[in-house]
């Protein structure tokens, strides 16, 4: 069946700036947004504080398909994620759960448990969808596909500030080593890698303001 909600997908590696921007476009549109990282990291979390090794598949694509989570914002329009009925936004957020997201995101059995979730975002008046592969797999008929990247410093310089900013302390070293293992991981994997949708429009955010990026995207909108 073919929808009319049209989806805006962008995708790109770690600290390319897409999830804020994502989430500025969808305020601007009133659309809804889809996290798609946070679903990896959510099933990550999950399986490890259930003791579930990551690289048991079937295991982990068990707990992909029964996570109990909810998306919610705060006064400030700042997120808030739930477990469950535990708040945890800030351990969804840490490296150490983005680590665990590109391991357990790496197996096709999990992706094809997240799938239909994913798609079930797809809600009036319309979707920006943000992650890896929303563009290439999850709706591959989007109005809009856009690859958002950046150079690898600066996007490590980026994901440290964020980090700061949520008074999770990291070094700028190590993050850098962080990203470029995630950038690997991601890129070469079997299934769904990170690659730019054939049809999607290249955008290189090095140098530019969030402010830029996020009145680039809207001008593509606009010209659909
Ligand atoms: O965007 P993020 O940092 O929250 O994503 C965490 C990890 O999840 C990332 O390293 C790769 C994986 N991921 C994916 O494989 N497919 C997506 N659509 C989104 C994220």
């Amino acid at each position: 069946m073919t929808t009319t909600v049209p989806v805006i997908a962008i995708d790109g590696p770690s600290g390319s700036g897409k999830g804020t921007v994502a989430r500025r476009v969808a305020d601007a549109l009133g659309y809804h947004l889809l996290d798609s990282g946070a679903l990896y990291r959510l099933t990550a979390l999950s399986a490890q504080r259930s003791g579930i090794p990551l690289d048991d598949a079937a295991a982990v694509a068990t707990i992909a398909r029964k996570l109990d989570i909810r998306f919610d914002s705060n006064k400030d329009g700042s997120e808030r994620i739930w477990l469950a009925d535990e708040d945890v936004t800030l351990e969804v957020r840490k490296e150490s759960t983005g680590a665990g997201a590109s391991t357990v995101a790496a197996i096709p059995a999990v992706r094809a448990a997240l799938l239909e979730r994913q798609r079930a975002f797809q809600r009036a008046p319309g979707l920006v969808a943000d992650g890896r592969d929303m563009g290439t797999q999850v709706f591959p008929s989007a109005a809009l596909k856009i690859f958002l990247t950046a150079s690898p410093a600066e996007r490590a310089q980026r994901r440290h500030k964020q980090l700061k900013d949520k008074g999770l302390d990291v070094s700028l070293a190590a993050l850098s080593r962080d990203i470029e293992v995630r950038d690997r991981r991601d890129s070469e994997r079997s299934v769904a890698p990170l690659t730019p949708a054939p049809d999607a429009r290249i955008l290189d955010s090095s140098g530019m303001s969030i402010e830029a990026v996020t009145k680039t995207v809207l001008e593509w909108v606009a010209e659909l």
